[in-house]
């Protein structure tokens, strides 16, 4: 990790004696650190023990009489290739997931621009607790990155999730994120969410997607060096950092997003849940309500992956199958048609899979073999799938 810029944090947790053989693992690797510490974990570890072994000064407080001297709390944030918390209590996490700023490192964690990974560590009673559920579950749809927690003994006594991952461990999340990436330097065009067609100013038609899957691949994507666009459908999330956004409501405007940018791309993937149908006549006042029967006439709309693949210069197309039977047999007919490069295929009826769920099953096809990626959280899904993108994408060019 020869000259990377890590951030660590360090919060108030018995882990945080941990969090020493962290920092010489890295400082070993030859990348630099700098560590932000809060009041409670100097009550646990002394600045003293950090800055010995990053060879710098420990930062604690965000009115720091020597900040002139050394980095405020705005350039911190901006020299870090990497900010990682280790170890995040449930406390800091709870703060962070609703923007507080009340000492240096929420301060920092607001004001990067890079990527935030946390290391949960607390109790495991505190980690079961819904609040603390709830919040990770929304960091890590904002695109932090959710490392540990482990499962096993803890200072307490008890046993269970919350221990922090072992630094080794850590160790290799943070080399394995700073490495170069598979997919570095090509461009990646991803659709996501559901869309609506409109009946009338404020009627439509739509779906039950998400958008969960979508925005983790272009997460993934991003972290696998690419750049990436997202031209997204309605949704409910935020946009992964570093990754621009295409906002869009109707297939149609999903169409025209997509084909105004594709011929700049390496890789397409297809994972919107596209309406198939639009109303022909969207009616320009609200429909009034009678006793009558009224008609809705459906069109099809275009099939957007489909022209994708009827250019010329198409890009690497991966699509999606969402299916209720005859899962391999409907996705090998559908990589066919749509002469994609890839499918990914869901049992959408199964439980745990597909729409409104956080976790996933996929078995991929490609005209020469396939892989199943077992049931798992969205996120490492995503980065199983992005992984076989790029190996298979290799592959054919
Ligand atoms: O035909 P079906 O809707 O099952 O195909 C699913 C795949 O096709 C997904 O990859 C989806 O994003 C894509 N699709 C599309 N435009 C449509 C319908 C589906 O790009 N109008």
């Amino acid at each position: 990790m020869l000259k990377k810029k890590i951030l660590l944090g360090v919060t108030g947790g018995i882990a945080a004696y941990k969090s020493a053989e962290l920092i010489r693992l890295i400082i070993k690797s030859g990348a630099e650190v700098r560590v932000v510490m809060t009041k409670a974990a100097t009550e646990f570890v002394q600045p003293l023990t950090y800055q010995a072994l990053s060879g710098h000064r420990v930062y604690t407080d965000i009115f720091d009489a020597e900040a002139d001297s050394a980095m405020d709390h705005i350039e911190l944030a901006r020299w870090a290739d990497l900010m990682i918390v280790a170890p995040a209590s449930a406390d800091f996490i709870a703060k962070m997931r609703n923007g507080y700023a009340d000492n240096l490192l929420l301060t920092l964690c607001l004001a990067s621009k890079q990527p935030v990974a946390i290391a949960p560590a607390m109790n495991q009673q505190m980690y079961a607790n819904r609040a603390t559920q709830d919040n990770i579950k929304q960091l890590a749809s904002r695109a932090v990155l959710i490392w540990g927690p482990d499962d096993g003994e803890q200072a307490c006594g008890d046993t269970g999730p919350g221990r922090m991952l072992e630094p080794t461990e850590l160790f290799e999340r943070v080399a394995e994120y700073l490495s170069p990436g598979k997919l570095d330097g090509k461009n990646v065009l991803i659709t996501a969410g559901p869309t609506r067609e409109p009946i009338d100013p404020v009627r439509y038609i739509s779906n039950r997607s998400t958008g969960r899957m979508g925005y983790a691949l272009a997460q993934a994507a991003h972290q696998a060096g690419a750049g990436v666009t997202l031209v997204s459908g309605p949704v409910n999330l935020d946009a992964p950092s570093g990754v621009e956004r295409i906002s869009v409501s109707s297939a149609i405007e999903m169409r025209d997003a997509v084909i105004e940018r594709v011929a700049k791309v390496d890789i397409f993937i297809a994972c919107a849940a596209v309406s198939d149908y639009r109303v022909e006549q969207v009616a320009a006042q609200k429909i009034k309500k009678t006793t009558q029967k009224i008609k809705l006439e459906l069109i099809p709309n275009p099939d957007i992956v489909s022209e994708v693949t009827r250019l010329k210069n198409k890009p690497f197309t991966l699509g999606f199958a969402a299916e209720t039977e005859k899962l391999e047999q409907h996705a090998v007919e559908k990589l066919q048609r749509k002469n994609l490069d890839m499918i990914a295929a869901n049992r959408v009826a199964a439980e745990q899979t597909g729409f409104e769920s956080d976790t996933n099953e996929l078995t991929v096809i490609w005209p020469d073999g396939q892989r199943l990626l077992t049931l798992n959280d969205k996120n490492e899904i995503a980065k199983q799938l992005i992984d076989l993108v790029a190996e298979r994408y290799n592959a054919s060019s």
